[in-house]
């Protein structure tokens, strides 16, 4: 096992301690993520899992952990979700596995959002990590022509054999390099703006809790604001 690897299994692991019995857990996608599904399923926690991609679904009916449909369950305790980069905030982008858009709504409707994460994921600011953008097919090459004015290098998504990736959802994405997000804030304000766009990898006050594996685990917590305590 490679050294992020054995990093993502101890995120995962670690994760467990935040998972009681009878609770509704949002399951996240990705390889970090599927640590953590093979972590649950041994740990034997009677749970009820909502999950955010078609990949996660059918890795929990291989492990028989249950899920059901977002809209059976009427609250999510914690939601246990990777990243592909996190900042000093505990900002980050997500959707380097085109579930962007259902671990969004998954994550809005938790109580506590909890990412798992290797060492690499960590950085001062966002960027390094092209944005993903989720846009509605029809148009999506006057979207491209708008990001590329503005900027933003922006590359359509697409299969090993040359087509666009089409999302669970059935949209596509344009990955944005934008190498350095300066105010997060405004861009994902910008982006919900733009006629087209469905969703956008800014997860922004999202995240609770980040777990980084290492040679230590480090668990950090995020400083909610005033209005967010109200
Ligand atoms: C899925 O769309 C992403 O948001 C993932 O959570 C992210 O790509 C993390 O993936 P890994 O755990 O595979 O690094």
């Amino acid at each position: 096992m490679t050294d992020k690897n054995l990093q993502k299994k101890q995120a995962a692991e670690a994760a467990l301690q935040y998972i009681k019995p009878n609770m509704i857990v949002g399951l996240g996608t990705g390889s970090t993520v599927s640590y953590f599904l093979e972590a649950l399923a041994k740990a034997d926690i009677n749970i009820v899992g909502v999950t955010t991609s078609q990949v996660t679904s059918q890795h929990c009916a291989e492990l028989n952990i249950p899920i059901v449909d977002i809209d059976e369950v009427d609250h999510i305790d914690v939601t246990i979700d990777g990243a592909d980069e996190v900042d000093t905030y505990l900002n980050g982008i997500k959707g380097g596995g085109a579930a962007l858009l259902m671990e969004k709504i998954v994550a809005k409707n938790s109580n506590e959002n909890i990412w798992i994460v290797d060492e690499s994921k960590v950085h001062a600011t966002l960027g390094s990590f092209p944005l993903p953008i989720e846009v509605i097919p029809y148009g999506n090459g006057q979207l491209f022509r708008q990001f590329t004015d503005r900027g933003f290098f922006p590359k359509l998504r697409r299969q090993a054999n040359g087509d666009p990736l089409v999302t669970d959802a059935g949209h596509y994405i344009i990955d944005c390099h934008l190498n350095n997000i300066n105010n997060p804030y405004a861009l994902a304000e910008y982006l919900e703006g733009q006629v087209g766009v469905v969703e956008h990898g800014l997860f922004l006050n999202i995240c609770d809790r980040v777990i980084i594996g290492g040679e230590t685990v480090t668990i950090k917590e995020r400083q909610k604001t005033n209005t967010e305590q109200v």
